[in-house]
Formats: C-alpha cells, structure tokens, sequence
C-alpha cells in the first residue's frame, strides 16, 4: 500500500532517493519511551456480525461499525504503576514501514474526525474468536472521546492504574470517521499504546559544593537540606498554580 503511494509520487518527482528516506522521523507526533511502553498482544477487529474476524496486524474502524480491540500483557513488575493510553497518529510523510487510510467526519478526506476508546473489564479482552455480538464486559471507567483527531498528532487518552499483571484492553471505534492502520513501533510510532508513566528521576537541580571554603562544606549536608525542600515547596506551588 505505502510502496504503491510513493511510487505513484515519485513518478511525478525527478529526485530519485531511496523510497525510505523520505520519511521524515525526526519530529515524530510521540517518541515511545524505551522500556516503557507495551504493544498490543492481540489486535481483533470486529463489526457488528457473528463473524469473527481473528487477530490482525491491522486495525480497522468504521462509522457506527468496525471496532478493533487490543489486549495488553502488563507484567507483573508493572504491578499498580500509572499507565496511560496513547493513540498516535503520525503523517504519511512521517512513517516508515506503516501507512494507513483515515476518513475524518464521514467525508473523503484526511480532515478531522472523532474516535472513541471503550475499556474492557481487566483480565478480560478479546480472544481470536471474539465477534461484534461477544464483546467482552466492560470495564469500571467511561469510554473516552477524542475529537479532532487528524494525522500529524499524538492523543493520551487515559491514564490509571496498570492492575496487578494482567490483560488491559481496550476498544477503538467512532461515530463518523474510518480508519486502517499497520499497528507498528518504526518510527514514527502508528497505533494503540500503553506507557509506562515511569516517575521523574530528575531532582532539583543541587549545587555543587566542591569550590567552596571548607568552612562552608561542613554546614553542606543542612544547607543542601534546606535548598532541596525550598525546591520542593516552589514545586508544589508550581502545581498548586496549575491546578
Ligand atoms: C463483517 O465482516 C465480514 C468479513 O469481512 C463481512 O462478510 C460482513 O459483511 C461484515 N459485516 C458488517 C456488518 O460489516
Ligand atoms: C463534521 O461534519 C458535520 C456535518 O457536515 C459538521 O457539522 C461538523 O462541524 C463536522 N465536525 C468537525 C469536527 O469537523
């Protein structure tokens, strides 16, 4: 599909560079944090029929139709850690071995449309034989809606606990928009993705005490003490002001 787009583009251009090279990656919609994310396990696509249409590299959605649910290993070293759901959508010009078509808003353009994501019940999901007519149950949070989705963009869609080791899944639909994606890492990153929401490691940042007089490294240890909970407190203010 991808190769078919670009060959029908370069044969309109007289620059003859390796077909690869024109995906601009450098200014992904989202880089996935090394380490930190997973991939779907299992992708199933599903309409509304008896027919199940077993697991996909692809995910296929439609109008009021097609939905594609996607099953995530959480490992148990991820026990009740913060995860979050990310839907990323890079340009054409942006992937690599991926593509896709996109419908936005029920008209024949890459315009803005919308996508909901429904959470199954934890330790459930799809299996290969899950059809339209056997979802699984759903699960505790209310299914999310993110308008003006269009190619070019990240969307985080749900942040919560991980669970304790097991099966997160979760539904990609919509009401008027049509989509057909390669679910793929290769830069940029195209699909449905948990995220590790890994804490920030980074400390206020602490002055070094190794030019000072020594009359002053002894009092370090209190003094560094001090700094680090004034750094606090004006951190917590930062957030009280955001809030
Ligand atoms: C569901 O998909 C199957 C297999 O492609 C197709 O035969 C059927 O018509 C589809 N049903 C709906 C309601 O889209
Ligand atoms: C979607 O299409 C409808 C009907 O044409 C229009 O009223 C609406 O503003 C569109 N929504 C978006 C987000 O473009």
């Amino acid at each position: 599909m991808k190769s078919i787009i670009l060959l029908a583009a370069s044969a309109v251009t007289t620059i003859a560079i390796p077909l690869q090279l024109r995906a601009d990656t450098s200014q992904c919609p989202f880089y996935l944090p090394d380490g930190n994310y997973e991939f779907p396990h299992l992708i199933v696509p599903t309409n509304k029929s008896d027919i199940a249409l077993g697991n996909s590299y692809f995910a296929d959605v439609s109008p009021n139709n097609c939905e594609t649910i996607f099953n995530f290993d959480i490992p148990s070293s991820r026990t009740n850690q913060q995860c979050s759901v990310y839907f990323t959508f890079p340009r054409h010009d942006q992937l690599v071995t991926s593509d896709f078509k996109w419908n936005g808003n029920n008209t024949n353009t890459e315009g803005p449309g919308s996508l909901q994501l429904v959470q199954y019940a934890y330790n459930t999901g799809a299996t290969e034989t899950t059809t339209g007519n056997t979802k699984p149950p759903l699960g505790p949070d209310p299914p999310v809606t993110l308008n003006g989705v269009a190619p070019g963009s990240a969307y985080k869609a749900w942040t919560g606990s991980c669970g304790t080791s097991g099966v997160m899944s979760w539904g990609l639909s919509s009401t008027d928009s049509s989509l057909v994606y390669f679910q793929d890492w290769n830069p940029c990153a195209i699909g449905l993705w948990v995220v590790y929401e890994v804490q920030p490691q980074s400390q206020p940042q602490q002055p070094s005490c190794g030019q000072c007089p020594d009359s002053k490294k002894s009092n370090h240890a209190a003094w560094m003490q001090a700094y680090t909970g004034a750094a606090k407190m004006d951190m917590a203010a930062a957030m009280g002001a955001m809030a």
